[in-house]
This record gives structure tokens, sequence and C-alpha cells, in this order.
């Protein structure tokens, strides 16, 4: 089973800038349902530690760099999200840690629902145990 999956989007470029649109069903495969995004983190600080049941959600780095860290349960692949014009597709049981972070770093989150604490694995031996009965 493939871990992730880089989504590449269009760069509507012109001598002013650039810009990508993120449409639902276009170059984000679901309904978007929330965004969320995470900016200013600390020096050292480490995110994540927790896989989703249901969710999907595409990560976007949209300043600096971050680590993310994916983990089916069987093996585990960092990938450096450090373009604006790229995404990491995360659906399915994949535990995720967020590593790393450079101090300008904003990552901006699409998500396929609301956010719902019931839908979060916070325990990785629960992810484990819950990746054996799928
Ligand atoms: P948390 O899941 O710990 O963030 P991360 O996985 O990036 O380490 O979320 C931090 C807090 O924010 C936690 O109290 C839940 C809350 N939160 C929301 O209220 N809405 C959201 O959409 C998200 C992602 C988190």
């Amino acid at each position: 089973m493939g871990l992730t999956e880089l989504i590449e989007f269009d760069v509507i470029g012109d001598d002013r800038g650039n810009l990508v649109s993120l449409e639902s069903f276009k170059n984000i495969p679901f309904d978007i349902k929330r965004v969320y995004y995470i900016f200013e983190t600390k020096h050292e600080v480490e995110r994540g530690f927790h896989a989703h049941i249901n969710l999907e959600q595409v990560a976007i780095c949209l300043s600096g760099s971050v680590d993310f860290i994916l983990d089916n349960g069987q093996s585990r692949k960092t990938v450096l999200l450090d373009s604006r014009s790229k995404g990491i597709l995360i659906k399915g049981l994949i535990w995720r840690e967020m590593k790393n972070f450079s101090k300008d770093a904003v990552v901006v989150v699409i998500a396929n629902n609301y956010y719902d604490e019931s839908d979060y694995i916070r325990d990785y031996h629960k992810f484990l145990a819950s990746v054996k009965n799928t």
C-alpha cells in the first residue's frame, strides 16, 4: 500500500506573480469541509503523533519547510514539504508526525470533514492494533 500521494498543483503565473487555486473534486480529491493552518511553531517542536480513522487531508507547506513522517504500520517514510505547488494527500490509516519545522513554516491542511476528536487515534499501539484489524 502506498503511504502517500503527492499532488502537483498548476501554478497560474503571470508577470505579477503566481497563484494556485484549490477546488473540491478537481485538484483536491474530496469535498473540502475544513481548512486549518499551523504557523509560528516553536523551535524543536514536533506535532501530529496521531492517525485518523476516516479523515482525508491534503497538507501544503506555504512557507518554509517541514518533514512529514508517514507510517502505515508496516513502513515509515519521511517527506520533505517545501513547495507551494505540491500537496501531500494523507488518507487511510496513516500515523503522521511533523518535525523539523523551519522558523517561517506555514502549513495549510485541507480536510474532508469537520474537527472531530473521536476520529483521532493518538496512541501508537492502538494505531498498530487498528491496522491489524483492517
Ligand atoms: P492537535 O491535533 O494536537 O494538533 P497537531 O496534530 O498538529 O499536533 O490539535 C491542537 C488543538 O487544536 C487540539 O486541542 C485540538 C484543536 N483543533 C481544533 O479545535 N480544530 C482543528 O481543526 C484541529 C486540527 C485541532
